[in-house]
């Protein structure tokens, strides 16, 4: 067990969402806050395989991908509590999600598409949005998987400016959780 400033956890945090619904951002503020370790697990894929993400689709493909992706979350989550950020469709993989649901506690970022496309125009590095218009790929995703994510612990709106004020929602819910739990 790890304490934080305000609540005590005792499972990993697993924060899913879409690409750019500030996973990685909320995630390592989160973990502060908390005073936990972050972990970002495309860090860890790429820490693995010794190449990016970009290059583990191109050379290898997304199905090897996905394998990776798998192998890696499924050790993450058998570790000490942490705040892990995973990649967007890491939740949508059911061996992941049964893991994430069985042995974490997840949040669902959830973002609006003009929000998601502004965070993911910052940087091109995502193989999934280089094949064709990053609006229409989104959307598609938005469809495909909102049901998905919908099935988190907890749902935070992270269309919020201020990433403060999105930490201070998860840390609410979070209590809130622990307090129905009991
Ligand atoms: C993916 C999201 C990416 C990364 C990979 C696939 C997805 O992570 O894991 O490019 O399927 O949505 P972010 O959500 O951190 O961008």
């Amino acid at each position: 067990m790890t304490s934080g400033p305000h609540i005590t956890i005792s499972k990993p945090i697993v924060l899913v969402g879409l690409m750019g619904a500030g996973k990685s951002t909320i995630g390592r503020r989160l973990a502060t806050t908390l005073d936990l370790q972050f972990i970002d697990s495309d860090n860890e894929i790429v820490e693995a395989a010794g190449c990016s993400i970009a290059d583990i689709f191109e050379t290898y493909g997304e199905a090897i991908f996905r394998d990776l992706e798998q192998r890696v979350l499924l050790r993450l989550l058998s570790g000490p509590p942490c705040v892990l950020a995973t990649g967007g469709g890491a939740f949508i993989q059911p061996a992941i999600r049964e893991a994430i649901q069985a042995k974490g506690i997840s949040i669902w970022l959830k973002a609006d598409l003009d929000i998601l496309l502004e965070r993911v125009s910052r940087r091109d590095t995502r193989p999934l949005l280089k094949t064709g218009d990053k609006g229409v790929i989104l959307t598609r995703l938005m469809e495909e998987r909102y049901p998905i994510y919908a099935q988190a612990d907890i749902t935070i709106d992270s269309n919020a400016g201020l990433h403060e004020t999105v930490v201070d929602s998860i840390i609410g819910e979070l209590s809130k959780l622990k307090a129905t739990a009991q």
